[in-house]
């Protein structure tokens, strides 16, 4: 098990986060919570933002809001000096409220609707990242209509494998994001761009994949974006102003992942970028990335309550939590692994291989398939690692199970950032007739 940034234990024995006993939050919050260590948000923010710089080359970073986002995420994040990504309506509308700059938001997405870009434009937002050629002529007409002008980037794929989980990858050359660089008709494409009124391209912006640890695909995705750029300068006659390299940056949940090193990550980029640029005499341009799970997936730990124990007859033991697939989707999705420990039993020796499941009305309800914890009984106190990217973004009322509450924790104070749903939350869209 690892902890990671304020995570402690403290001297009555008991799991500590962000200097808050757990267990006292428990009391004050109730389970199931979303517990978020904003100092290590913080923290991950300054680590990316110091690596990803250099002298010679203007660079920026963008956090990716599907991981996680609410009013308090935007307010930390812009704090931060860090731009934002978003990826639909709902989301923009969450930074335009939270009063994020216009102008740091890429407004992304592959199949954006008249009212999301509509929104994006009206708010002038920085970016809008282009999925294709039908979403430039809507851009433009909307643009017209509203008499404003759109700055953009065009999504390309590069055609990498990023060895990841099949869902995550988004880089192949069938994939539902982008153009990809190989198509014959790139130069006409951009010169569809070219020929717009009211849109101007900036440049590209490629994104390879997801929870990805070999290093050498985000090299292997700089160098062949970088002749990509060359190729559009001399075959096409187009200067790239922007290159956004996507996120992408994979984490720890458990003891099988190996994460890149950040910081030596982010300079070798740069200096393939530098390297190529001069070796294929291009313009440097501005590069921008992307990271999600990387700021936020280990500065969140979801608390349950243990209802209770099962030992089936096959020999299966699980441990029933009060939450689930609801408010943690990826176990179910992508097998992902989580480690975990009993908040008020953190000192005691393991005894037990458990089955972590839900309380969902389904068997692939499992949060945990199999993980070694001291003998757990009910009213006992869960904490599962690792939980802050991916999993309140990706929640569901699935059997009208109410959202936990989201509380960041920092310097022992505890700010609730998100309430708990209640039953009238889930009854307020419904109709009676
Ligand atoms: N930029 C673009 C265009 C993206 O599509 C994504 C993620 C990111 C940035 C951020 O990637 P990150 O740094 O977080 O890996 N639901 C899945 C992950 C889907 C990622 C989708 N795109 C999961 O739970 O693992």
């Amino acid at each position: 098990m690892k902890l990671f940034g304020t995570a402690s234990v403290n001297n009555k024995g008991n799991l500590e986060i962000g200097k808050c006993d757990v267990a006292d939050l428990v009391n004050k919050f109730g389970t199931p919570l979303y517990l978020v260590d904003e100092e290590l948000i913080r923290n991950n923010c300054r680590l990316f933002k110091s690596s990803f710089s250099n002298s010679d080359i203007e660079t920026e970073v963008i956090y990716a809001s599907k991981a996680f986002l609410n009013l308090a995420m935007c307010k930390i994040i812009h704090e931060e000096g860090v731009s934002l990504d978003v990826v639909s309506g709902g989301e923009l509308y969450t930074a335009i409220k939270a009063k994020f700059p216009p102008n740091k938001i890429y407004m992304h997405g592959n199949n954006k609707t008249m009212d999301e870009l509509t929104l994006a434009i009206k708010a002038q937002v920085g970016r809008i990242v282009v999925d294709n050629l039908q979403e430039l002529y809507l851009i433009e007409r909307l643009c017209k209509e509203l008499k404003s002008k759109a700055e953009v980037l065009l999504r390309v794929n590069p055609g990498i494998e990023a060895h990841t989980h099949e869902y995550i990858q988004t880089s192949t050359n069938d994939s539902k994001f982008g153009i990809s660089i190989f198509q014959e008709e790139i130069c006409q494409i951009i010169n569809e761009f070219q020929s717009s009124d009211n849109v101007t391209l900036k440049g590209f912006h490629c994104h390879i994949g997801s929870q990805i640890f070999e290093e050498t695909s985000f090299y292997g995705a700089v160098s062949v974006m970088l002749q990509f750029l060359g190729k559009v300068a001399n075959e096409c006659d187009f200067i790239t102003e922007e290159l956004n390299l996507g996120g992408g940056f994979g984490v720890y949940y458990s003891q099988d992942d190996t994460p890149v090193d950040i910081a030596n990550c982010l300079q070798n980029m740069i200096d393939i970028i530098k390297k190529n640029a001069k070796k294929l005499d291009i313009k440097l341009p501005k590069i921008m990335i992307e990271p999600g799970r990387a700021i936020v997936a280990n500065a969140g730990t979801t608390i349950y309550s243990i209802g209770g124990t099962k030992k089936t007859y096959g020999g299966k033991n699980f441990i029933f939590v009060d939450g689930g697939m609801t408010d943690n989707p990826r176990t179910a999705l992508y097998d992902a692994k989580y480690e975990a420990v009993i908040v008020n039993k953190v000192n005691y020796e393991n005894k037990e291989t458990y089955t972590v499941a839900g309380k969902c009305c389904e068997s692939g309800d499992v949060i945990i398939k199999s993980i070694e914890l001291p003998i757990a009984e009910p009213e006992d106190i869960l904490a599962v690692f690792s939980t802050g990217a991916y999993n309140y973004s990706m929640s569901s009322n699935y059997n009208r199970i109410p959202r936990p509450a989201v509380v960041f924790a920092k310097d022992g104070e505890a700010k609730l950032a998100v309430k708990r749903e209640n039953y009238e939350d889930i009854l307020r869209n419904d109709v009676e007739f």
